[in-house]
């Protein structure tokens, strides 16, 4: 199932959510569940439109290749991160054959799920870019995961971060494999694919870790 609703089908909630709220201006009377739907429906569309909302890791994939745009699309949102000093110091290396899925897969005893992903995505680090002698870099490179895994989502497919830096033995199996010369390092990599799981995010929210003006 599409885990992000089509256009028409926003609308149409929309208009629902507006018509039951006309209908019912005056809640007194109605039941619990219509209330619920009165006053929570506008949220939870602005929530099931969000991929942040959606996202959750995907370790289980069908059997279905992804479409040359929505990598490209992906990749173009990952692109679209913040980054320190502007100097976007990464590089996005995007994979779909048999041979590389494997070699990931048997990176980290945690990869395994990546040999049926439908693509993997090696975000990197080039060296020349970052800022000399600063770590800058490691949180541009983070945005940008971030980026491509919530785009994943907007594109009806689920993915999941595997940790590749700083593990030395990760990073060198991704750098011999793609032959990558010395300064581009790889930093993280992302297993997607159709999902056989749906997205639904975990409620996570603990108003206790939020501090406002004073913690
Ligand atoms: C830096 C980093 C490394 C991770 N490495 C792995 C990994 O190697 N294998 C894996 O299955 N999940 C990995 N994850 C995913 C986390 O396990 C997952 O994000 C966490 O359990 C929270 O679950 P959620 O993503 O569904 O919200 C990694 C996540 C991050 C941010």
């Amino acid at each position: 199932m599409h885990p992000i609703m089509t256009n028409s089908a926003i609308k149409h909630m929309y208009t629902l959510g507006a018509n039951i709220k006309r209908k019912n201006g005056d809640l007194a009377g109605k039941s619990e569940i219509e209330k619920m739907v009165v006053c929570c429906l506008p949220e939870r569309v602005k929530m099931m439109m969000n991929p942040i909302f959606l996202r959750r890791s995907i370790r289980s994939f069908i059997d279905k290749s992804v479409e040359r745009e929505k990598l490209e699309r992906i990749a173009k949102a990952g692109q679209l991160a913040p980054s320190a000093m502007g100097r976007f110091p990464w590089e996005i290396l995007i994979a779909t054959s048999p041979e590389a899925k494997q070699m990931i897969s048997q990176m980290s005893p945690y990869s395994k799920m990546a040999a049926r992903a439908g693509a993997v995505i090696i975000v990197c680090a080039d060296m020349q870019k970052a800022i000399a002698g600063q770590a800058w870099w490691i949180q541009d490179c983070a945005a940008c995961t971030e980026n491509i895994l919530l785009q994943i989502v907007a594109e009806g497919m689920g993915g999941v971060w595997l940790g590749t830096y700083p593990k030395q033995e990760c990073m060198k199996k991704i750098s011999e494999f793609f032959m990558l010369p010395d300064h581009i390092i790889p930093f993280s990599t992302i297993a997607l694919g159709y999902s056989k799981e749906e997205n639904i995010a975990k409620d996570r929210y603990d108003p206790a870790k939020v501090h406002f003006e004073r913690f």
